[in-house]
């Protein structure tokens, strides 16, 4: 494809630096090149190779909305509404980059699909987003960490080329070349205690403490203490298994929404799990 926006006479410049990992470089205050603005990272495109692995590594589909936070030339977003038929929304907060984008777009043929925003990444609203992209620095991510968890649905990827979130450990990564991807799904927020019936009248209660996906927690069955065998959330589906008492292990897998949880797969039938408690 960029080839051909090559052979239409459409210049993409051609960064060698482009799968480097740059964050072992000074860019604190970085300068945009033809204004006093200071950004937050350098103008480093992610290379065609790159731009394909983000758009398999986030599974990105025509049902999505992509934001590329820092979105540079726009060739993420132009990708993914040409090959996926996605929506997409670009954020930069040099001028330049967004004429660019724009440029790019109507080349392109997707200026009704992606859209550009000459705004700051910090201070932006993303949170229509299903996907979000990001090829930033730890630092930036780190900062951009509790808004991504408190705005975005539960569930929304979050796919970071060459930088990781701090401790938020990623739930997928994948190699490509001599960069690492990263992705994330935003977890459903389900500390508390939850309390759930089956079908013969037993009484559940879980109390879970949460860190971003990682779940932890003590489990009851009519008031009497049980183990769990496993916890593990991805997004907002929360799989739990539970060392029944004189039965076999019971796996319930439920779609965790603010209020209750919804049973998506399990080998009892069980009402709405109800939070009871927030701690
Ligand atoms: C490494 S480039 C990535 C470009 C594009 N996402 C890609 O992968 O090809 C980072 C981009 O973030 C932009 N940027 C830096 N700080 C920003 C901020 N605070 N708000 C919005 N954009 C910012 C830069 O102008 C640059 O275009």
């Amino acid at each position: 494809m960029i080839d051909e926006l090559r052979d239409l006479g459409y210049e993409l410049n051609d960064y060698s630096l482009s799968d480097a990992d740059f964050s072992d470089l000074d860019f604190e205050g970085y300068a945009s090149e033809d204004s006093d603005i200071i950004l937050d990272v350098p103008y480093i495109p992610s290379d065609e190779k790159i731009v394909q692995a983000l758009l398999d590594f986030a599974e990105i589909n025509n049902q999505d909305t992509l934001y590329d936070l820092g979105c540079g030339d726009g060739r993420i977003l132009v990708a993914a509404a040409l090959e996926r038929n996605a929506r997409g929304v670009g954020i930069d907060m040099d001028p330049r980059r967004i004429i660019e984008a724009m440029e790019y777009a109507q080349h392109s043929g997707v200026e009704q699909q992606v859209h550009f925003l000459n705004e700051d990444l910090l201070e932006a609203d993303f949170s229509d987003a299903t996907v979000v992209t990001l090829y930033l620095l730890d630092i930036v991510n780190i900062k951009l960490r509790p808004r991504l968890l408190d705005e975005l649905r539960p569930g929304t990827r979050v796919v970071s080329h060459a930088f990781n979130m701090g401790d938020w450990k990623p739930d997928h990564q994948r190699q490509c070349g001599n960069v690492k991807l990263y992705k994330w799904l935003i977890p459903a927020k389900i500390a508390g205690t939850w309390q759930w019936q089956s079908e013969s009248g037993d009484q559940y209660k879980i109390t879970l403490k949460q860190k971003y996906q990682e779940v932890t927690g003590h489990a009851w069955l009519n008031e009497q203490v049980i183990a769990i065998n496993s916890l593990l959330l991805r997004g907002d589906l929360l799989e739990v298994v539970l060392q029944v008492p004189t039965a076999r292990p019971l796996r319930l897998l439920m779609r965790c929404q603010p209020k209750q949880w919804i049973l998506e797969e399990g080998s009892l039938v069980i009402s709405p799990a109800i939070k009871i408690a927030h701690t």
